[in-house]
């Protein structure tokens, strides 16, 4: 069994605050991974970072009026406190524009031309009169040519998912000065040759039967459509310099046309991947053992690394084809302790939509990171967005839904059992676990559906299938909740003191057990729940043994909390954010 896990989220745009959709998409399931890998006791490294080149970067410092370097610094550690604060356990929080990474994606690009698989070729790019320069990626808008979208950028249609050039562009403008005065002008540019590898990366693809179903059938389409050679450098200054010179002459003895690169950049989907490996070597630096990023990455110590990749939909091109491409490339030919490792595991999610709309950072449309954590705790919205997560399909966030489901699943559920326990062992056995009892048909009963549901909620996280591990959970709540209500300690206590007593304080175990099966995800929670119960918050070690173990750790006489408050959401408050954030009507 593997016992290492390293986990990474698509790395989020530096460009400003990030909305549910991407915490949902990326983020958020990655965190919940790692919890639970933790917990189980692996050794987890969890990677993140900031995605600061391309055009998002530069067109956000552009508005910002700040200078580039300026602005990535300051919403490097904006986005970073955002996150910490929604309970994101990252190990690392790098960025893409380090001086590691910048290595790194040099290494490649020399290696990968020394290797044959980069080719020089003239382009015809798009060119701003106006502006006075080239316009790559999401620098021109236009119309998409494969589904009509309007407002589609020159790198990628938002609304179809299709990656695109941005001279494919029907009715093409300038993102900067909204310019049409646009022509078409000749530049050298590196290209990768994916088309070489369309085999190999099926038959890869192929091994790979535990990935969801739009993560394959992405990537086959790609497949199938007949894959591409991509452009992987651009006419930009913000980036990561191409410095050709310093590469050697590929196989057929040619040396790269040093004149023709020498005022380019690496395109940000090349060096972004690259940046999982680089942001790995900024750990490994920070924590003072420069060499310990190889042992996650490289060479026969990686054998029983288990790597997971999360990430929304729009990113699976570049994860099953441009990133392993160049890691494949990389590989040829070189032994085993020289290997690159490639993705064990990719888990894409369809999208959350606002209101069957988009969330949409360009437009500000939608909930994002920094107003949701203004109006309600972190753990509302890990459970809503884990418990509706987009895996299957797209899902749509209302007001209303989201008021539903914390209120019920929360409130009622989770802290209404917490907090009836609790209250009951105040009231009558003093605010301490009470003595008295055995356990009996009722409790055996209760612990097998729990050991059996147990068993299915761990594999849905193990197999990272997170919105069925939620219901899973909920249900796993449930069975508290009827617990108690079907054996009544309040009446039983009339007649039974001794029973109510074992009733008691078979609750206060469960709310000891929920609290570290809930961990994963929402540990804010978790953590008040062990607090309830007067225990080390992140004493939370996922239970290794039987289930009617866990239920006998809290012994009589330990000392309780006297209740478990949870908030509920109120109909005017939900009433007041639909208008404040355009609800239907965004
Ligand atoms: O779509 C995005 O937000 C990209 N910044 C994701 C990059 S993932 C990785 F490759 F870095
Ligand atoms: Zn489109």
């Amino acid at each position: 069994m593997t016992q290492r896990i390293l986990i990474t989220s698509a790395l989020p745009y530096i460009n400003g605050i990030k909305h549910l959709g991407n915490l949902t998409g990326s983020m958020l399931p990655a965190d919940v991974y790692a919890r639970y890998q933790r917990q189980r006791g692996r050794e987890v490294l969890f990677i993140c970072a900031t995605d600061e080149h391309g055009t998002p970067a530069e067109l956000a410092a552009l508005e910002a009026g700040q200078s580039i370097e300026e602005y990535c610094a300051e919403w490097n550690l904006k986005q970073k406190e955002l996150g910490e604060r929604f309970g994101l356990s990252w190990d690392f929080w790098g960025r893409s524009s380090s001086a590691q990474n910048k290595a790194l994606t040099q290494h490649f690009a020399k290696v990968l031309w020394e290797k044959g698989f980069l080719d020089i070729r003239s382009t015809r790019q798009v060119y701003s009169r106006a502006d006075k320069r080239f316009l790559p990626d999401r620098y021109v808008e236009g119309t998409c040519p494969h589904c009509g979208y309007e407002r589609a950028r020159g790198d990628q249609c938002e609304n179809c998912t299709r990656v695109l050039d941005p001279a494919d562009l029907i009715n093409p403008r300038s993102a900067v000065s909204g310019s049409t005065d646009i022509e078409l002008r000749d530049s050298k540019h590196v290209f990768l040759l994916q088309s070489q590898f369309s085999d190999e990366l099926r038959a890869w693809i192929g091994t790979k039967a535990e990935w969801s179903g739009v993560v394959t059938s992405i990537a086959l389409k790609w497949l199938d459509e007949g894959l591409q050679d991509r452009g992987i450098t651009r006419d930009l200054k913000w980036g990561v310099p191409v410095n050709a010179q310093d590469w050697g002459p590929n196989p057929k003895g040619e040396k790269p046309d040093v004149e023709g690169l020498k005022d380019k950049v690496f395109y940000v989907w090349f060096d972004a991947p690259i940046e999982y490996i680089g942001a790995t070597r900024e750990w490994a630096d920070a924590i003072g053992k420069p060499n310990e990023w190889e042992r996650w990455w490289r060479g026969s110590a990686v054998k029983d690394v288990r790597y997971a990749e999360f990430m929304g939909k729009d990113n699976v091109p570049f994860h099953t084809v441009g990133f392993p491409v160049t890691l494949l490339g990389a590989n040829k030919g070189e032994p085993i302790d020289q290997q690159w490792k490639l993705v064990d595991v990719i888990k894409g999610t369809n999208w959350l939509n606002y209101y069957g709309g988009k969330f949409s950072t360009s437009q500000k449309r939608g909930v994002f990171m920094d107003s949701a954590l203004e109006i309600l705790p972190a753990d509302f919205w890990r459970w809503y967005l884990v418990a509706n997560s987009p895996e299957s399909a797209d899902t749509s966030f209302t007001w209303q839904h989201f008021s539903e489901t914390v209120n019920k699943d929360l409130a009622d559920v989770l802290g209404n059992f917490a907090n009836r326990t609790l209250k009951f062992a105040a009231a009558k056995f003093g605010g301490v676990v009470p003595s008295g009892g055995t356990a009996g048909v009722k409790e055996a009963s209760l612990t097998t559906e729990l050991e059996r549901r147990f068993g299915i909620y761990s594999a849905f996280l193990e197999e990272t299938h997170f919105r069925k591990a939620a219901a899973e959970l909920r249900a796993i709540w449930t069975l508290g909740n009827e617990y108690l209500a079907k054996e009544a300690p309040w009446t039983e206590i009339r007649t039974d003191k001794g029973r109510a007593a074992l009733i008691i304080r078979t609750a206060v175990n469960l709310i000891r057990l929920f609290a570290i099966l809930s961990a994963p995800i929402i540990p804010f929670t978790a953590e008040a729940l062990m607090r309830s119960v007067k225990l080390d918050p992140k004493a939370v070690s996922w239970p290794k043994g039987r289930i009617a173990d866990e239920l006998i750790v809290i012994a009589a006489g330990a000392p309780i909390e006297d209740q478990f408050a949870f908030t509920k959401i109120l109909p005017e408050q939900m009433a007041a954010w639909e208008e404040r954030f355009g609800g239907a009507t965004a």
